[in-house]
């Protein structure tokens, strides 16, 4: 069950910095990616933006569509995300490979990974080109979130998966308050 998030604090999804998986989707075909790149870029309006390689499928997808989602995903869907940045879309159907099921978005024809814990739906407002990377922008146009885990931030049982480099990753899990 997913609670609706305000646009404006949708980058509360991604402030700790978790590896996302971005969705996406241009004619009759769609995908999903692993991406440790991402970070919140405004408030109001609200942007986030995301590095995918130009030569990744999710790359032309979201140059076409002008589209994207984010989906956070949680620690026990680490295997799958592995998959999903192993194999390019172009050759397989990650979403059956994965075991991950697609459901429609709001307000952009990405679809979302119904086990994910949350989901920003963006559109592209600029595109950038960094090296060998795309640096995508978008506007986020719709946020969710798991209503038990997030209440205006990620509680204590979220835990979200942090990628260090090859296959080791962090697990996120303690929280901490500064009274001031
Ligand atoms: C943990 C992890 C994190 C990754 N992060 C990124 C990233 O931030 N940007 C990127 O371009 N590729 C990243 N990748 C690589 C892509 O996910 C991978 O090349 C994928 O197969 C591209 O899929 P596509 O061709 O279907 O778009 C990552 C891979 C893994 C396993």
């Amino acid at each position: 069950m997913k609670i609706e998030v305000p646009v404006e604090e949708a980058y509360r999804l991604i402030n700790p910095g978790c590896l996302v998986l971005v969705t996406s989707a241009y004619r009759d075909r769609y995908n999903v990616m692993a991406a440790a790149w991402q970070t919140p870029l405004s408030k109001r309006p609200p942007l986030v933006g995301i590095a995918i390689a130009a030569q990744h499928f999710t790359a032309e997808l979201i140059a076409a569509s002008e589209e994207f989602a984010l989906n956070i995903p949680g620690a026990d869907l680490l295997k799958q995300v592995v998959r999903c940045g192993k194999v390019s879309g172009r050759e397989k159907d990650k979403f059956k490979a994965a075991g991950l099921t697609p459901v429609g978005a709001k307000k952009v024809r990405a679809p979302l990974i119904a086990e994910c814990l949350g989901h920003l739906e963006c559109g592209v407002v600029d595109r950038y080109k960094t090296g060998d990377h795309y640096f995508f922008v978008g506007e986020v146009l719709a946020a969710s979130a798991d209503k038990d885990l997030f209440i205006e931030r990620w509680g204590e049982s979220a835990e979200m998966i942090h990628h260090l480099g090859g296959n080791w990753f962090y697990l996120s899990g303690r929280r901490a308050e500064v009274k001031e």
